[in-house]
This record gives structure tokens, sequence and C-alpha cells, in this order.
């Protein structure tokens, strides 16, 4: 498995250019089964987990090509409706097939994720809401096997608005007979970047980026070209990279009103910081103040970027909160930060950091994608060498991390080790 060796104490300047979103590529990738004429999707970054759903696609049946960002997926005829466990315990978004199968194939046999570094994650509001939506759902042997002849709208209250449950009623939704209601829903941009690319292909969705989602079902969806949009919390992280090593970075191609909550935070803690229409440029100072952050879903605080501003908080000055509110158990990183000398207590779903402003490089191991990111931004900030392993969870989500860093200043590099590794964050 690959390490990353960082050499702490680099400012970072320069400019950086974000990639498309991860988790707006999955449901957009996932969506094409809804139709047979030929999607193409741009903008599409080249990270691990993208992969994991081309190649569940072309299992199913799909004919993928890519090329760069550009990938193009056609599906006249599948030759499976299953994802097998072998693939849904390496990412757990593979769940996003359920609903296109369901709605255009009439069935669908998808592994039921297992437990995961950062909480336990059940799908019961994809598989419940997709009852309602008149689907016969089971569970058997460790899968879900959901049928149905054509679905039919009705409205489907979630408890919590899950992103990847509200996207797979959403795209289930589009091919029902009758209006679906979807109450409760995730406002994600992700979400809003899936709707737009299925109202180009004829669906009739309003709503998407409320509360409340209104998909008032078609016979059929054609192909679309579409770009996804950027990703916020690649965006985010490479902001708090630049605010943790007192750097001066600009991110370029990336949507500023996307980032509100996180600038917001980096603001309060002393840094500069000057959007534009598609760039934001921040200044750090030497020392950041410590500033207390509670995570929430969108528009609130995002806990994908709260491993990455706890690292910040280690090297601020003064104490802060963090308080996880949408996963159980996503502070398993506090004690790989305190292996590098960070002072944090934890009670409950809340970490105390008191910002001592240092950290000492040592070396650590990642337990999921986004605490991958906090311990690489720690090892910027930290006096020598911190070597961090499993960082086939950072190749997960994040596009060429080294090349990015090492272009803005940073002191890293990748050793590249012997066989591979699963991950199921
Ligand atoms: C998505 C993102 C992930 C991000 C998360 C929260 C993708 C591919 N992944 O994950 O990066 O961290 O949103 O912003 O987009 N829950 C239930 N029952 C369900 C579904 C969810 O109880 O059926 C709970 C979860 O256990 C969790 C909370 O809802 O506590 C939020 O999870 P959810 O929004 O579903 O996260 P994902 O869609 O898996």
């Amino acid at each position: 498995m690959d390490r990353i060796v960082i050499t702490g104490g680099s400012p970072l300047r320069g400019e950086v250019r974000i990639s498309g979103a991860k988790n707006a590529a999955l449901p957009i990738l996932a969506s094409t089964l809804l139709s047979g004429e030929e999607c193409v999707i741009t903008n599409v970054p080249a990270v691990v987990d993208v992969r994991t759903m081309a190649t569940l696609l072309g299992m199913l049946g799909a004919s993928v090509s890519a090329e760069g960002s550009r990938v193009a997926v056609s599906v006249q005829a599948l030759a499976s409706t299953e994802a097998p466990y072998a693939l849904v315990k390496t990412m757990r978004a593979s769940v996003l097939v359920l609903g296109p199968l369901v709605a255009r194939w009439g069935e669908a046999t998808v592994s039921l994720p297992g437990g995961c570094a950062i909480g336990t994650r059940p799908v019961n509001l994809h598989l419940s809401g997709l009852a309602k939506l008149g689907a016969e759902v089971t569970i058997e042997h460790g899968y879900i096997r959901a049928r149905a002849r054509r679905l039919r709208g009705t409205t489907i209250y979630l408890d919590f608005p899950t992103v990847t449950g509200t996207e797979n009623l959403m795209m289930a939704a589009c091919l029902a007979e009758g209006t679906t209601v979807i109450e409760n829903a995730a406002k994600e941009p992700e979400i809003t970047d899936l709707a737009s690319f299925l109202v180009k292909r004829g669906a009739r969705i309003s709503g998407a980026g409320t509360d409340l989602i209104t998909v008032e079902g078609v016979r059929e969806l054609r192909g679309a070209d579409h770009e996804v949009i950027p990703d916020r919390i690649e965006a985010g992280t490479y902001l708090a990279a630049g605010a943790i090593t007192g750097g001066d970075v600009e991110i370029t191609r990336c949507q500023p009103r996307h980032l509100e909550a996180v600038v917001m935070k980096l603001r309060e803690s002393g840094a500069q910081v000057v959007e534009a229409k598609e760039s934001i440029r921040l200044k750090a100072p030497r020392r950041l103040k410590g500033v207390d952050v509670k995570t929430f879903a969108y528009p609130g605080f995002p806990t994908d970027m709260q491993a990455q501003i706890m690292a910040l908080m280690c090297m601020a000055e003064g104490p802060s909160v963090i308080t996880e509110t949408v996963f159980e158990s996503r502070l398993i990183h506090v004690l790989e930060l305190q292996r590098m000398g960070a002072d944090i207590k934890v009670e409950g779903n809340h970490a105390v950091v008191s910002g001592t402003g240092t950290l000492t490089g040592a070396p650590v191991m990642a337990s999921d994608l986004r605490a991958s990111a906090g311990l690489i931004l720690a090892g910027m900030a930290a006096e020598g060498e911190t070597e961090i392993s499993r960082v086939y969870h950072l190749d997960r989500g994040y596009e060429r991390i080294e090349e990015k860093l090492g272009n803005l200043g940073a002191v890293i590099r990748r050793v590249k080790g012997e066989g591979g590794g699963a991950a199921a964050a």
C-alpha cells in the first residue's frame, strides 16, 4: 500500500485548480442507467470512486468510455442487475444504482453496505422510500432485492435529509407513474447538479436544492451532455491547507456560493478571504484563532470538512469545540492527531481542541477519506516528517493531491507500496 510522506513547515503559495465533484459525478453516472441513449459527462474527477462506479456500470452492461475528465456512457441492454459485495464494500455509494435499476429495469440486487469507520450508515431511508414508491424490497443473504413493474408516485418524508437517499429516490421517481414529493430532502449542491442533468434528459423535477422536491414521472428519459460542478470539499481542503500553513493560495474553477459555511469559519478564525465569481483567494495570518464548529447538513458546515478544520484548530491560538452531528463516530482522526502532539479531548460527539500551535511529525494511519485529508494538513503544519499510511482512502476522492499540493510548495511525496487495499468509508 502507498504511503505519503510530508515534511512540514512550508507555507503554501500559488494557484490550484479545483476538479469536478466526486459526490456529484457518482449519482450522475449512476443515473445513466435510467435511459439507453448516450450521456457525455465532463469535468469528471479521476479518482478511485469514479473508476469503481464506471466498473460497476460496465458489469451491469453499460458501455463506458473515459478519456481524461470526459466519460461517455450508454446502456442499450443490461447484462446483470446485481451490484456485488466485492464492489460495494469498496464504495458505499454503489447503492446509488438501486433507484435507477428498479425504476428502469424493474429489479435490482445490491449488496447491503456494511458498517463503516465513520458510523453505522444504514440505508433504511433509501429502502423505505423505494417501498413507498411501490417496490417490493427484501433483504436476503446480505443483499437488498427490489422489484417493481412500474413505480408509483407518492409522498416520502425523510427522517433525516440523507444525501444519497434523496438522490436514489429522486432518480427512481423520474420514471414512476404520477407525482412524487420528497419532504425533508437533502439540499446539497450535488443534488441540484443531478437534478439539472436529469431535467436536461426530460425529467420533470422542481425544488431541488430545497427541502421539498417534486418529481412528475415521465415514461422515458433521453441522453444528454453535462459538466459536473466543482468539488466544494476539495476546494475547502485547499483553502484549509493555505490557512494551516500561514500561506496565500487562490483556488480557481470553484463555486464560492457552495463554500459559504467554510469561508465564514476561516474568516472568523482570522484568515483574509476574498471571493470572485469562480475563485477564492485566502491569505492566512501567522496564527489563526480557535473557533467553534458544528457540522450540519447543507448549507451547514460540511461533515466532510470536519477533520480538516480540526487539524487547523490544533495549530490555532485558543480553544475550540468541534461538534459532529451528521455521523455518530466521525472523530477517529483525533487519535492520530494526538499522536502528532495535539491536545484534544473527546466528550460524546464533541472534540475540545486546545490550540497549542504545535504539531510534531509522526507515522499516522488514515481511517477514512476526509480523515486522510485532515492528516495531510496536520503533516504540512507539523515540525519534521509525517508518514501517512493507508492512503488508498485519499485516492478515493482527491485527484492528484500530491501534485497539486507540491505545486503550491508543499514538501510531499508518495512512496509506492506493494499490494492494494479495500476501503469501506
Ligand atoms: C453523502 C456523501 C458523504 C457525506 C454525507 C453527509 C456521497 C457519495 N457521499 O453520504 O461524502 O459525508 O453525504 O454529507 O454523496 N442515514 C440513515 N438512514 C439512511 C441514510 C442515512 O439513518 O437510510 C443517516 C446516516 O447514518 C448519517 C446521516 O443519515 O448519520 C447522513 O448520511 P447521508 O446523508 O445518507 O450520507 P451519504 O449519502 O451516505
